[in-house]
């Protein structure tokens, strides 16, 4: 709890509706707003809140990341890491070392204010002192910024990559999860260096403590010969503690700030209509000038003088006026001290024992100071750290199978380069909803046939596909392949062996040459030549032709250039920026027919046994889409084939099995003669389609 300041102050704890039991909160109304703050578990103590036992255990299960963050920097660069920690550290002596020769040079002069003798080579040498401990540490620091960059970068990129490889391996439902995603926090290539900006933080809390240590022992020891040396430190302490209790801000608190005054509501969003330019024209035809201004005057009256002062100030003001004196005070308490000392017995003060002690009350104060107020943040820091490990421990949802594919040793399925794919009795939701959107889905494709899905959008042709190469597993039923649960089979191995043109297919913010290579993965780059033949394939060697820079093209490249100022030469500076970095936007047809060239590559990469092209052409003229379509008959060998279409007409006549799907389920399947025939689903969309000459478009 804070320490109510302001004895006017309402305190109404556990006013606020409890909506989520876990956490209580209080509110305060001060003037026109209520404050609504979170009670927190520990004791609060104003700028500081104490850890509860369970918080304790937490940070003692730090120390332990402590290590392992310590141990994989240190192995990172073993040699800056050292550098790096022995310069800092030795900075934090250097506070006590200047206070250590300033002492001598102010008794020096004292000495000689006093008219007493003066040791001349004493006043030289702690000058001279000073002086090259300044160059040292100058050089020293200059020295070690190169190690402290290289080190620095290799923190970076190695929490970087493992990062990445946690990111490039989440299958969807693993990657939706709620926990998942808050450990995976947000990429910045630039400015992702959270581990080491935690690192520092703790080296800087570290040398802190060090530092404040040093000074205090320092200043112990010059004004020991006082019996009243404890009770001028305890003092000194005094001062930060009475602002760890009694200096109470708003500003750094998780609070809500609500208006709960009506009058000052109705002000807002009178003044704000009268501001706005996008009712100007209504204002004026409407003539509404003066009824705003008579109402604005009405509720201004209505408000009267309660104040309107933003909610942090109005925090502020409930402080009792003696803490803010005392705080201001308690700055100069060392001289006020001595002074006090002066005038009861006046023996054994030195002018240096003054500033010494003044030095090191304000570095105790310091400390003291970052110690309450940067726990938190070292908190913080601390658990995005764990948060950064925790994330390589993330384990994919979806359990990986154990069995090669295809299974060389089954001589039948030796013979064949088709896959078999068999879907008993599937239903499939979703993760984190509850509609289903496949229900009960039985269909089985022999090796080597051509099956084309046919269904008004939404009937859950696309999701289909997608339980084809595990993106995500059914909810019910089983899916088989040559015979065998698809989950039995390694992951990768499946995957390996499709080639999928998905409907919501994107190209990569890559060069054109790695959005076509991608499609062969394994492989090393591909030559010139196969990136041509692929995108000769997928139509798409015309539009790559016309490009300044050719495959060689990055779409949507990350910006990383800046411009800073304004002036007379901004906008040359921008175009310059504009030049160098020019955007090359592909049309969404454009966008497939590189997508198309990408699956082309796949197909020419050997392994390939089935082949599922999802409205793959959508974007393109019914020319372009004739064209890929016979295309990938053409390549597709002996391998099984799945397409969906919206244009089904010339391929249905081809194919050897066609489904026909109707709010997540199969309503029809045969081919074409037979469900002509049938003059069911299939016969009307047949008939809708082929009547509407124009392209249709789909999501
Ligand atoms: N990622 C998703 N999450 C939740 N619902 C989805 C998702 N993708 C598709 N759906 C829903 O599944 C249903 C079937 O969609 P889809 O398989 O894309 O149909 P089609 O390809 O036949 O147009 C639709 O109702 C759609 O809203
Ligand atoms: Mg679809």
């Amino acid at each position: 709890m804070g320490i109510p300041v302001n004895e006017k102050v309402s305190v109404s704890t556990g006013d606020a509706p409890e909506k989520k039991p876990k956490t209580r909160f209080r509110s305060f109304q001060l003037g026109i707003w209520e404050v609504v703050l979170p009670v927190s578990p520990g004791w609060d103590l104003g700028l500081v809140t104490l850890p509860t036992a369970s918080e304790l255990l937490d940070y003692l299960s730090i120390y332990g990341l402590l290590f392992r963050l310590f141990g994989d920097i240190y192995a990172l660069a073993p040699r800056q890491f050292v550098l790096f920690t022995i310069f800092e550290f030795a900075q934090s002596f250097e506070g006590s070392i200047n206070l250590y020769l300033n002492s001598q040079i102010l008794d020096a002069i004292s000495s000689h204010l006093k008219g007493e003798a003066v040791v001349r080579s004493l006043i030289v040498r702690s000058l001279a002192s000073r002086v090259l401990l300044a160059l040292m540490l100058g050089w020293l620091r200059k020295n070690c910024e190169r190690d402290n960059q290289v080190l620095k970068d290799r923190v970076k990129f190695f929490f970087m990559e493992k990062s990445m490889h946690t990111l490039l391996t989440l299958d969807p439902t693993t990657a939706e999860d709620p926990d998942v995603k808050s450990k995976m926090g947000n990429a910045s290539f630039q400015y992702d260096n959270e581990v080491w900006s935690s690192f520092e933080a703790i080296i800087r809390m570290a040398t802190a403590l060090l530092k404040s240590f040093s000074q205090i022992a320092l200043a112990f020891a010059l004004i020991r010969q006082h019996a009243s040396a404890p009770v001028f430190f305890a003092l000194c302490v005094l001062q930060p503690l009475l602002g760890i209790f009694g200096y109470d801000e708003l500003w750094g608190k998780t609070h809500i700030i609500f208006c709960i005054n009506k009058a000052y509501e109705r002000l807002a969003a009178l003044h704000g209509f009268a501001y706005s330019d996008r009712y100007r024209v209504d204002r004026l035809s409407d003539g509404v000038a003066e009824f705003i201004e008579r109402e604005f005057k009405k509720s201004r009256e209505e408000l009267g003088d309660v104040s309107t002062e933003d909610a942090n100030r109005e925090w502020s003001n409930r402080q009792s006026f003696v803490v803010g004196s005392f705080y201001g005070l308690m700055n100069d308490f060392p001289m006020i001290y001595f002074a006090l000392r002066i005038l009861f017995s006046p023996k054994g003060i030195t002018f240096s024992s003054l500033a010494i002690s003044q030095e090191a009350a304000s570095s105790i104060q310091w400390t003291i100071y970052m110690l309450t107020y940067d726990s938190k943040s070292l908190a913080r820091q601390l658990s995005s750290v764990k948060n950064v490990y925790a994330r390589f421990e993330i384990q994919n949802k979806m359990k990986d199978g154990v069995l090669t594919y295809p299974r060389v040793l089954d001589e039948s399925v030796k013979e064949s380069t088709g896959m078999e794919l068999e879907f008993r009795n599937v239903s499939f939701k979703y993760p984190g909803t509850t509609k289903p959107v496949l229900e009960d889905l039985s269909f089985k494709i022999k090796p080597g046939q051509m099956v084309v899905i046919v269904g008004v959008n939404g009937s859950g042709k696309s999701s289909t596909i997608k339980l084809f190469n595990r993106l995500y597993d059914p909810t019910e039923g089983e899916i088989l392949v040559d015979g065998l649960p698809l989950t039995a089979y390694k992951l990768k191995d499946v995957r390996r062996a499709m080639a999928i043109l998905r409907q919501d297919h994107d190209s990569y913010p890559l060069s054109l040459r790695l959005n076509v290579a991608l499609g062969a993965p394994e492989r090393e780059m591909p030559s010139d030549e196969e990136i041509q033949e692929a995108l000769k394939a997928g139509g798409a060697d015309t539009f790559v032709e016309k490009l300044p820079k050719k495959a060689d093209t990055v779409l949507d490249p990350v910006k990383l250039s800046s411009v800073y100022f304004e002036g007379e030469a901004l906008e040359e500076m921008n175009t310059m920026v504009e030049e160098r970095e020019k955007i090359t936007d592909v049309s969404g047809g454009e966008s497939q027919r590189l997508a198309a060239a990408r699956v082309f590559m796949r197909l020419n990469s050997g392994g390939i046994r089935f082949l599922a092209a999802d409205e793959p052409t959508s974007a393109l003229d019914p020319e372009g889409e004739f064209a890929l379509f016979s295309r990938l008959r053409q390549e597709r060998g002996g391998k099984t084939v799945v397409f969906i279409t919206h244009r089904f007409g010339h391929l249905t006549k081809y194919a050897d099995l066609i489904l026909v799907m109707k709010d997540g389920r199969l309503v029809e399947s045969g081919n074409h003669i037979e469900l002509v025939e049938k003059d069911g689903e299939y016969k009307r969309l047949h008939d809708v389609q082929a009547q509407a000459f124009l392209p249709t478009t789909d999501s």
